[in-house]
């Protein structure tokens, strides 16, 4: 009987076409001269690598039909269905049948497999599904080191809930009767680890074999209370066998007729888990776990397994279309990635990755959300966990993607990490390559890169907050954009940046907060720091501040925001000079009396009042010692209510600006109309905090500002 080609089959299943119910003998099939077939060529054929046939499409579509019937190693035409069946028949058992114990303690594993090991009863399709591909793979292998062609290479599930089975079967290397008795009667031992090491390392096949640890096949009596197993070695003349156990001490091994090569597994399952006998169900744990298989994977005759495992391939053979298709499949998410990367390294480590930034900005439930990545490990295209929390830093979890590694040590039931160094150097290897590669981007295109940091920005600054290790701080921070006092509005700026533009021998990188760029060039703060004439970055975002106290310095220079820098200098006792002609600013007698008095109006509210050259616009300013975190450190414990309490915290000094026309009147008012200059004052020092942000509910003084204005309009 002659074989039928792969391509015909493969496309009669995928491309509804081809289904034509003609008759087409077996003597009349086209598929005896394989050549060219012009129809197929052109439509499907040169993408897929099929087979060419001579003969005229017509006749060639009709054995497509027909073939669809049947499938597997041994395909026979014939007047077969013209729909796809899925699994064939069991055989029947010839011979005599012996009974097994299983090893003592494989008996005592089966239990613990069945009832403890993995998490979901769902995983035992995951298992019985990466048997077959493992099956397939050696037979591959095997074939290909002698020569020869390859067959039918697939997989297939039938679900049949009228009889309540699930049968998986493959055209794989198939057991021996000495196979099945060890490798299915003794529990943790790998038929395909025991492949692997006869290998020794040949590498193309070693990557691709799934089994390590011989439990898998087990986890099927998670759901079924009677497991069949047939199978015949894929070689001319083997014998078939049926292996049949109820998991619970024994398993019977008979010679049977009518097997095909490969395994074909049937289970019968248990009252309670009939819902893997259900279509729907099987598909989508396959969906789940086993969608990136290399091998072709049908349920009940219907392809499920399209997508491809992108991560394996080379990047420059990926179209962009691969990527969205991919993208929303691992995201859940029906928008497109805005970055891609596809990192694939052998050292240090094995490494098959793919990220993606999601087009959408995150709202502010995915910020807070207190999970971790949601990038999906696999091992060798076999998903392990969904949202691998381990192999990224949390900061990093508004990535979605998929990271596949070799090197991962995996426990018995796959879907742990076994947390090691390994993992440790996993994540650190992945964070360094994506900064590196958001560096990149924002070389590449700064104005998208832009959009990037201002939708995302917050995960980063929330990893430079709570990462501890300061190389790592600063890593993050190359991420960092504001805008600065030199350059014009709108365009941002890096701490790298800023560094490379620093005048040799000046160490601080100075900052500061503010709500927008109006606010912080007007403020008393910024207006003192002019007189250095040092550039300033200013950061608007509200977890800037914390972000950059955290920070503390970059690149060896220190962060400095410029309020504190004003304290330093004083402690330093860095002159100023005052510029000003002499007779616009109080004389020092008078200047000093006013100090006086005002340390007596305001009392407890200040620490110190001093005179400041610094100031120009600004009658006064508030200054702190470590200014940022005193802010911070209000607003979170939302303690100090009164002007009196919070000055006892923060010690604040008052400066003030003795060439300013208020503060020139408060000195004529404090003796004329001290009630007035009473008024004056402290709402001097009110304006003094709010523009420090030290007060954040300027409610209270709205009565002396309306007493204030009716005053100044007493005369009119
Ligand atoms: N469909 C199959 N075709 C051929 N051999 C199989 C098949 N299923 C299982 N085997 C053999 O039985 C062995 C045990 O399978 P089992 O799934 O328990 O362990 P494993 O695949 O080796 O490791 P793991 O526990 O990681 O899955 C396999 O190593 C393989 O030799
Ligand atoms: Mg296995």
């Amino acid at each position: 009987m002659p074989q039928c080609p792969q391509g015909v089959r493969e496309l009669g299943r995928n491309h509804p076409w081809l289904r034509f119910p003609n008759s087409c003998s077996a003597e009349a099939c086209c598929c005896q001269a394989p050549r060219k077939h012009p129809a197929i060529d052109r439509q499907i054929g040169a993408e897929r690598g099929l087979w060419r046939h001579s003969d005229q499409s017509k006749k060639h579509l009709s054995c497509a039909a027909l073939v669809l019937g049947t499938w597997g190693g041994g395909l026979v035409h014939g007047p077969a269905a013209a729909t796809a069946a899925s699994t064939r028949p069991s055989g029947s058992l010839t011979g005599s049948s012996s009974t097994h114990e299983f090893q003592a303690e494989t008996r005592k594993l089966l239990d613990i497999v069945a009832r403890s090991l993995y998490s979901e009863k769902e995983v035992f399709i995951r298992e019985l599904i990466s048997n077959g591909s493992d099956a397939l793979e050696k037979l591959r292998h095997k074939l290909m080191s002698e020569g020869k062609d390859l067959p039918e290479l697939e997989i297939h599930l039938e679900t049949d809930s009228k009889k309540g089975t699930l049968t998986i079967q493959d055209t794989g290397i198939g057991m021996t009767r000495e196979e099945l008795l060890s490798n299915l009667g003794t529990i943790a031992r790998s038929g395909s680890k025991a492949f692997l090491d006869m290998l020794q390392n040949q590498a193309e096949a070693s990557s691709k074999i799934i089994g390590q640890f011989g439990v898998g096949f087990y986890s099927s009596f998670m759901v079924a209370d009677r497991v069949e197993v047939f199978s015949q070695l894929a070689a001319p003349g083997s014998p078939g066998y049926c292996w049949c156990s109820d998991g619970s001490g024994t398993f019977e091994l008979s010679e049977a007729s009518g097997v095909q090569a490969g395994t074909k597994i049937v289970l019968h399952l248990k009252k309670e888990c009939m819902e893997f006998a259900s279509e729907d169900r099987v598909r989508d744990v396959i969906t789940k776990y086993s969608n990136f298989i290399s091998f072709p994977l049908y349920l009940n005759g219907q392809r499920v397994n399209t997508l491809q495992a992108l991560w394996m391939m080379e990047p420059k053979d990926i179209g962009d279309w691969q990527h969205k298709e991919f993208y929303r499949f691992i995201a859940q998410s029906y928008d497109e990635p805005r970055y891609i990367l596809h990192y694939k390294t052998d050292a240090p480590l094995n490494i098959r990755s793919i990220f993606y930034v999601p087009e959408m900005k995150p709202s502010m439930f995915d910020v807070s959300r207190e999970l971790g990545s949601s990038v999906a490990l696999y091992s060798r295209k076999v998903l392990i966990l969904t949202k691998a929390t381990e192999i990224l830093p949390k900061w990093l979890r508004f990535l979605k993607g998929v990271v596949d590694s070799e090197d991962i040590p995996l426990n018995l039931s796959r879907e742990l990490l076994q947390e090691s160094t390994l993992i440790r150097k996993l994540r650190d290897v992945l964070q360094q390559r994506l900064i590196k590669f958001f560096i990149e981007q924002s070389k590449k295109d700064p104005e998208k890169y832009a959009k990037f940091f201002e939708d995302f920005g917050l995960f980063m600054r929330e990893g430079i907050v709570t990462i501890a290790e300061q190389e790592v701080k600063e890593e993050i921070a190359k991420l960092l954009r504001y805008e600065s006092s030199t350059l014009p509005p709108g365009q941002l700026t890096s701490l790298s940046e800023y560094a490379s533009r620093m005048p040799a021998g000046s160490r601080n990188i100075y900052y500061l907060c503010a709500p927008n760029r109006h606010l912080a060039e007007h403020s008393p703060y910024y207006e003192a720091m002019k007189k250095k004439d040092a550039e300033v970055l200013f950061c608007y975002e509200q977890f800037d501040e914390l972000t950059l106290l955290h920070l503390r310095q970059f690149d060896k220079k220190k962060l400095m925001s410029v309020e504190t820098d004003i304290v330093v200098d004083h402690y330093k006792e860095e002159k100023f000079e005052e510029h000003r002609p002499a007779e616009e600013c109080l004389s020092s007698q008078d200047a000093e009396d006013l100090l006086a008095w005002m340390r007596n109006a305001l009392g407890s509210r200040v620490a110190t009042i001093k005179v400041t050259p610094r100031l120009d616009v600004h009658p006064a300013m508030i200054t702190v010692l470590e200014m940022g975190a005193a802010r911070h450190f209000l607003r979170m414990q939302q303690l100090a209510k009164t002007s009196e309490e919070r000055a006892q915290m923060l010690q604040p000094t008052l400066e003030i600006n003795t060439g300013h026309v208020l503060i020139k009147k408060l000195n004529q008012l404090r003796l004329k109309q001290p009630e007035l200059a009473h008024m004056l004052l402290d709402q001097i020092y009110d304006n003094a905090m709010i523009a420090a942000g030290l007060n954040d509910d300027p409610r209270p003084m709205v009565n002396r500002l309306n007493d204030l204005l009716a005053k100044v309009l007493e005369k009119h």
